[in-house]
């Protein structure tokens, strides 16, 4: 506390990212990062955008991103118009509660989702309700028909990793004519199917994608969301009211290769999606109680030992996971999927400490 603070300030309980330890040779399984580097055509792109002197740099990016919109609207036959570019889906979110998720009524979302939506109703005075999720932790569609300001969740929901089907994100959506509903989907690439193609067909649906999973672009900030031009220009007031230049000229580059490049996005997303399969498997076969998995990470639990304990062994081991002291999930782990190697390192090390 300091008396220079506002008083908005004093009240925040800010978001704890996982941790980014600086320790070489960690297995690091902790904040569900790609375990594969982008397509090489990436930094082509960057050093195509950088030049031979950098001189490019002088000059702001373009504020409204065109080629990258127009790259989100090519793969996911949408039009421009219907695409918002931000600074990592996170700044994206955040201009989602502001602009569309503030109103007179709480809005709804899971009782164990993203522990980002609770700070981000912290910040802007956002008032909220939690709903259970039900005892086997899938979203009951049923649960969303309650009056509300608004509807978010992540699809598939963070950290269980289950995913809700199209036809029950539809029944959301036809429930609350009223209200924005934000899909998340962070993970869909690992499992799921988004819920774009509905977009045309729902002027309130609004959903949320980022490049940090599934195109192993954490390090370049880059998220979008797809909606009906009325959402979108929401979202633009409100970052016009930000920051004109949220993504860099290197950002913007990086992210088109990325998206443009559908051979590596493939084999990479595949290779993760098999690992999770060996990997879930591998968990079971140590006694693991494994939550099905649409995402690339597992959330398990082991009946028999206390999750943190488990957690503190495997980061003597030089592996670290996330464990999260939250009511319901103390005793879960969630396990980023890694490489074969890693998560071969990871069951052995389960197998030593479990005895
Ligand atoms: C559900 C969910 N949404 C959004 C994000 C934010 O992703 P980024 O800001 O890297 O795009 C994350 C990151 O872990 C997430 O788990």
């Amino acid at each position: 506390m300091s008396r220079f603070w506002s008083r908005v300030v004093g009240t925040l309980t800010p978001y704890v990212p996982g941790e980014q330890p600086k320790i070489a040779n960690l297995i690091k399984l902790n904040t569900n990062e790609n375990p594969y580097p982008p397509s090489h055509k990436v930094l082509a792109a960057i050093q195509a955008e950088l030049g031979a002197d950098a001189a490019r740099l002088r000059l702001y990016p373009d504020p409204n991103a065109d080629l990258l919109k127009a790259a989100v609207a090519r793969l996911h036959g949408v039009t421009s118009q219907q695409v918002f570019v931000g600074n990592g889906s996170d700044e994206v979110l955040a201009h989602v509660f502001m602009a569309l998720l503030k109103h007179e009524a709480p809005i709804l979302f899971p009782d164990i989702t993203y522990s980002f939506y609770p700070v981000y109703c912290g910040l802007y005075g956002v008032d909220y309700v939690t709903v259970p999720l039900a005892d086997d932790f899938s979203i009951d569609p049923a649960d969303y028909m309650q009056a509300n300001g608004g509807i978010i969740f992540p699809n598939p929901n963070a950290p269980t990793g289950r995913l809700l089907g199209l036809a029950a994100i539809e029944r959301i959506l036809k429930a609350n004519p009223d209200s924005v509903v934000v899909v998340d989907e962070a993970y869909v690439d690992f499992g799921g199917e988004t819920a774009i193609s509905l977009v045309d067909r729902h002027d309130n649906l609004l959903v949320v994608h980022t490049l940090s999973k599934s195109r192993s672009l954490a390090g370049l900030r880059v998220g979008f969301a797809v909606g009906h031009p009325a959402l979108i220009e929401a979202l633009e007031r409100v970052k016009n009211s930000f920051n004109s230049y949220p993504l860099d000229r290197l950002a913007i580059a990086g992210a088109v290769a990325a998206l443009d490049d559908a051979e590596h996005f493939e084999r990479t997303r595949q290779a993760v999606i098999a690992t999770r399969d060996t990997l879930t498997a591998e968990l079971q076969s140590l006694g693991f109680d494994v939550l099905p998995s649409a995402a690339n990470f597992i959330f398990a639990r082991h009946p028999q030992r206390d999750a943190a304990q488990l957690a503190q062994a495997l980061r003597e081991r030089s592996i670290i996971v996330r464990h999260f002291r939250l009511p319901r999930i103390d005793q879960f782990l969630r396990i980023t999927v890694g490489t074969d190697a890693e998560c071969k390192a990871l069951t052995q090390a389960l197998r030593g400490i479990l005895g």
